[in-house]
This record gives structure tokens, C-alpha cells and sequence, in this order.
């Protein structure tokens, strides 16, 4: 098939974590939007996520989406990076260390992030779809086991997040690359654009593990 040919050049691989990558920061926004509802209080969150929760088999089709886009992100930006060292490896002059540092930390907070979306998966995610228990949504949320209640968990998220927020800025700058918008009259635009989802999106994640796991709790 003419797609998988295309998949497999260096090209089309950059191209494909382009557009998955901004498919994802799209679904931060509305993800960010719905666990917002955790500031109006329980019944408002919990009414959202029963809401999300009614969509059934669509949201699985969705999640299912998701984690394939995860995927071929985290597989393309792999393949790619060691191509680039391979590349960089064979010029006489260059080391290995002389990969551009930027696409090395894109890298290092790219597998970070990935580590936090295992985690967040297999505890939020886990508890609210097969091991709920008695316990409300929003508890699973602010409680002690997996949520906010938990300072390890909060530092976790606060440290998960601020990387992302710098993965994000690396790759919303090599999306504009790839796609050819850097030096176009769109340039401007995209890059006032990816600062609200390299900034502001991570700032209004982070501001939840901060409010419910910090600030609430040196109030007492
Ligand atoms: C304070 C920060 C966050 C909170 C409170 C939060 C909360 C949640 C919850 C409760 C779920 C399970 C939803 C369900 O099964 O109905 C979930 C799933 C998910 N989260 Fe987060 N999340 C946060 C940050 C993030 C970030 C930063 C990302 C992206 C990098 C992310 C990506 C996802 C994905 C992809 C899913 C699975 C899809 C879904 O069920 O909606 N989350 N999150």
C-alpha cells in the first residue's frame, strides 16, 4: 500500500509525527477543558465524566485512536532519531554528542512523557473504567491512592507536565519545519498558536496537582 511505502522514508515519518503530534495537542485542549470541571467541585466533575462515559463504544473508538497516534509518534520520533545519529556518527568531524542538544532533550522529555502517560493510563484511566469501587470519580481524582492526595503523585505530574510543556515547544517547532510554514506569511500565527499549547495548556494541567495537592494542603 502506497501509505505504508510513504510511512517508511524519513519523509513520511515526519510527516506522520507532525500530524499526530498536533492531533494530540489538540485532545490536550479538550481534555485540560473537562478536568477543569474539578475546580466547580464533585458534582460537576463527575457529571462531566458520566457524560463522556455515555458516548460508550465512541469514546473507545476515540481512545483506541489515541493510543495509535501515541504510538506511531513514539515510534517515528525513535526511528528518526537514530537514523540522525547514524547520519552524524559517519561524518568524520562530528561525534555522537554533536546530535543538536534540542532534539536530544526532545527525546529525553519525549520518553518521560511517555513514562507519565503509562502511569497516568494504568492508574486514572485503570481505576475509573475496572477498579472504581464505591469511590466517586472526583475521589479517585483528589484522593490518596493515585490522585492529588498523594504528594508523590502531585510532584510527579507538576515535574511530567513542565516537561511536556518543554516537548511541546521543541516539537511544535520542528512540526513548522516539516510542514513548511517557518518563513511562510502563516508563520507568525502558528508560532503565537504554539504557545498556547507548549505555555497555557501545561499551565492549566499543572495548575490542578498544584491547587488540590499543594496549595489545599498548606491550608489544612
Ligand atoms: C492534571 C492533569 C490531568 C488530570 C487530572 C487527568 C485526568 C484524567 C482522567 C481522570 C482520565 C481517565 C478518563 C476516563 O477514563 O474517563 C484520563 C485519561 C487520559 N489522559 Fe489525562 N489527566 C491529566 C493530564 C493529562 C495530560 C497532560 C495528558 C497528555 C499528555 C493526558 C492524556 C490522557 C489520555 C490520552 C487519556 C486516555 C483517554 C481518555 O480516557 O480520555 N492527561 N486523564
Amino acid at each position: 500500500m502506497k501509505i505504508f511505502k510513504a510511512l517508511n522514508t524519513s519523509v513520511g515519518k515526519k510527516i506522520a509525527m507532525a500530524i499526530t503530534g498536533l492531533s494530540l495537542a489538540l485532545f490536550m485542549v479538550f481534555h485540560l477543558i473537562g478536568n477543569l470541571n474539578l475546580f466547580l467541585g464533585p458534582e460537576a466533575f463527575n457529571g462531566y465524566v458520566l457524560k463522556l462515559k455515555k458516548l460508550g463504544f465512541l469514546i473507545r473508538i476515540a481512545e483506541a485512536g489515541l493510543l495509535s497516534f501515541v504510538l506511531i509518534h513514539v515510534y517515528s520520533g525513535i526511528v528518526l532519531w537514530l537514523k540522525n545519529k547514524r547520519a552524524i556518527s559517519k561524518t568524520p568531524s562530528y561525534s555522537i554528542t554533536s546530535t543538536p542538544r534540542a532534539s536530544r532533550y526532545t527525546l529525553l522529555t519525549g520518553s518521560f512523557v511517555f513514562i507519565f502517560l503509562v502511569m497516568h493510563w494504568s492508574t486514572f484511566w485503570y481505576k475509573f473504567n475496572f477498579s472504581k469501587g464505591n469511590k466517586t470519580y472526583y475521589e479517585i481524582v483528589l484522593g490518596p491512592e493515585v490522585g492529588f492526595g498523594n504528594i508523590y503523585y502531585t510532584l510527579f505530574y507538576i515535574i511530567a507536565i513542565g516537561l511536556l510543556g518543554y516537548h511541546l515547544k521543541h516539537g511544535f517547532d520542528s512540526a513548522g519545519q516539516t510542514l513548511a510554514i517557518k518563513g511562510t506569511k502563516y508563520e507568525k500565527t502558528y508560532y503565537s498558536l504554539a504557545a498556547v499549547f507548549w505555555f497555557w495548556i501545561p499551565f492549566g494541567f499543572i495548575s490542578i496537582p498544584v491547587y488540590f495537592g499543594i496549595i489545599l494542603r498548606l491550608l489544612g
